[in-house]
């Protein structure tokens, strides 16, 4: 038997209600997620993730945008608060605010994002409402690595959710986060285990650049 890898330590940012983040807790605690969340950082001061993530004992920080200036300032400060936990990636869970270029050169490469789309379909927010206008017969989400380019970076794995003719904003959300509850924990997986990286603006699974993403589950 291979003996177990040390879990991969990791920062999560999150702006919101922290389902996202609550699945990771959960599989971590569960002994099916071989990271560590070292911190969870918030821009939102009041967002309900930070409360999960204290009730799971992990430590958090909130940055108020209106402390800064500019953009650039919050990304620095928020950069220093990062590096305090020395993370080998920066993970987003519902983080709202567009990083500035700047901070995505930091860390190239080190940050990864869920979004609830099948991108590049429908980037950006209101991915729901847009997807039911559209008409289009499936949705879903997308894990990538993240770039400058917004919810432009290279995919790693996507979950279809097919688009029913009854369904609302949050028939269609609820059927897509159950997906996502488990597509970013297998994807964690195998960052974890070192089989994902971006190199040359693409992913890269077990040394061969992925033509396309993978689907979850696999
Ligand atoms: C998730 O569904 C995630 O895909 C989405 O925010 C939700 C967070 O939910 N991310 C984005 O929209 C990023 N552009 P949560 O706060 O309950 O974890």
């Amino acid at each position: 038997m291979n003996a177990p890898t040390t879990p991969l330590p990791i920062v999560v940012l999150l702006s919101g209600s922290g389902t996202t983040l609550q699945a990771l807790l959960d599989e971590i605690r569960a002994g099916t997620l071989n990271v560590e969340i070292k911190a969870v950082i918030s821009d939102q001061p009041d967002a309900p993730g930070l409360g999960r993530a204290e009730d799971a004992g992990v430590e958090t920080c909130a940055l108020l945008p209106g402390d800064y200036p500019e953009h650039q300032a919050f990304d620095r400060a928020l950069a220093s608060c990062i590096d305090k936990f020395k993370p080998k990636y920066i993970v987003l869970a519902g983080y709202m605010r567009i990083l500035s270029e700047s901070f995505v050169e930091r860390y190239a490469g080190k940050i990864l994002n869920i979004h609830p789309s099948l991108l590049p379909r429908f980037r950006g927010l209101n991915t729901y409402a847009r997807v039911l206008d559209a008409g289009d017969p499936e949705h879903g989400s997308s894990v990538h690595f993240v770039t400058a380019k917004l919810d432009g970076g290279p995919l790693i794995m996507q979950a279809r959710v097919a688009v029913l003719p009854q369904d609302t904003e949050e028939s269609l959300s609820a059927r897509v986060k159950e997906q996502e509850r488990k597509m970013y924990p297998a994807v964690l997986n195998m960052l974890a285990a070192g089989r994902l990286e971006m190199k040359d603006g693409q992913t890269w699974l077990d040394q061969q650049a992925l033509e396309q993403p993978m689907e979850h589950p696999l």
